[in-house]
């Protein structure tokens, strides 16, 4: 692949979904209220719909996650597109550690190759540099159809982007955190950068982690940890809430989850909602094939704004 010239096929891609929960105790609490089989419908649903993008990473659950996929896909004519993620332990950089994780991955997977290989954080031992090379190696073994980063910064970003120009590779994707709840991005310049670069923004935890589909409030907390994590906002969506709901059924009876993923396409990213079940998934994938108004995206970031002040 050419210098500047954008893994085409993620900049077609509309929506995924996360598979962080498909496994994970920690967070999420797989096994207590929601187990393989509703998330195997999940999956399902998901393809039914077109939705073949789907997200991972070597540590959701422990690799886990990677398994739960790999068993799924297998059963599907269909083509899908696997992303997973390389963790940068401090124990773990260099070339060589980057080969060797992905081949893990694949194997879990029951893969050859993936379309999206991605290292989840910037590393703190070791450099960014090092870590592009085994990406661009991954690339030139046919591992990986494209190479992506996470939760980079701009510096970090050009840093890897630069990096995988001399091997004549392109940087196809940042995965960074953005939805309602959550706009730094777009207020520090990254995301216009990303779309200046042809670099693919993914969205993730573009439904707050739930807070942004109005099931969740001050009296009615998410349970385990994320409650703790985002108490302090839940006494201040209900205005946002109110409105998403308003302009869902202004526009046909859509749902704010569906409002909220459906901003997040209209900004120029790439969501991917995690999803537990197979009712979560069609809310989820019935958020493409329309678009909000200019006023209506307007009004949601001035709703969005009053939070985040
Ligand atoms: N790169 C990174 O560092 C990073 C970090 C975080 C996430 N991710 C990726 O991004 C994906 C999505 O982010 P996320 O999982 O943090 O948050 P999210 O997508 O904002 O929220 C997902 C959660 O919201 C609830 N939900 C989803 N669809 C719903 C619907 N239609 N109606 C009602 N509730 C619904 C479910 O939880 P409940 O039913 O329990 O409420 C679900 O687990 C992850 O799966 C992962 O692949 C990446």
């Amino acid at each position: 692949m050419a210098t500047g010239e954008t893994p085409r096929f993620l900049q077609a891609i509309e929506l995924g979904v996360g598979a962080w929960q498909w496994g994970d105790k920690v967070i999420w609490n797989y096994g207590r209220g929601y187990a393989e089989a509703d998330i195997r419908a999940a999956f399902d649903v998901s393809i039914g719909q077109g939705v073949t993008f789907i997200d991972t990473a070597e540590i959701y659950a422990m690799g886990k996650s990677e398994r739960l996929v790999g068993k799924f896909i297998q059963t599907t004519e269909q083509p899908t597109l696997v992303a997973t993620k390389y963790f940068p332990f401090p124990w773990r950089f260099g070339r060589k550690s980057v080969i060797a994780a992905l081949k893990r991955s694949l194997e879990r997977l029951g893969l050859d190759s993936v379309a999206l290989y991605q290292v989840h954080w910037p590393p703190v031992m070791g450099s960014i540099e090092a870590l592009m090379d085994g990406m661009a190696e991954a690339v030139e073994m046919g591992l990986t159809r494209a190479v992506g980063v996470s939760n980079f910064n701009q510096n970090q970003m050009m840093t890897a982007y630069s990096a995988l120009s001399r091997r004549g590779l392109t940087l196809g994707s940042n995965q960074l955190e953005y939805s309602l709840l959550d706009r730094r991005i777009e207020k520090n310049g990254l995301l216009q950068r990303c779309k200046e670069l042809g670099v693919r923004v993914i969205a993730y935890s573009p439904l707050g982690q739930g807070l942004l589909t109005g099931k969740y409030s001050a009296e009615n907390p998410p349970p385990g940890l994320r409650g703790r994590q985002y108490g302090h906002l839940l006494g201040r969506i209900g205005p946002l809430i109110k409105l998403m709901t308003e302009i869902g059924q202004d526009i046909g009876g859509k749902a704010p989850a569906q409002i909220a993923l459906n901003w997040c396409l209209c900004k120029g990213t790439l969501p991917i909602p995690g999803a537990k079940t197979a009712e979560q998934a069609e809310m989820n994938a019935g958020s493409t094939g329309w678009r909000l108004t200019e006023e209506q995206i307007a009004a949601l970031d001035e709703a969005s704004d009053k939070i985040n002040r």
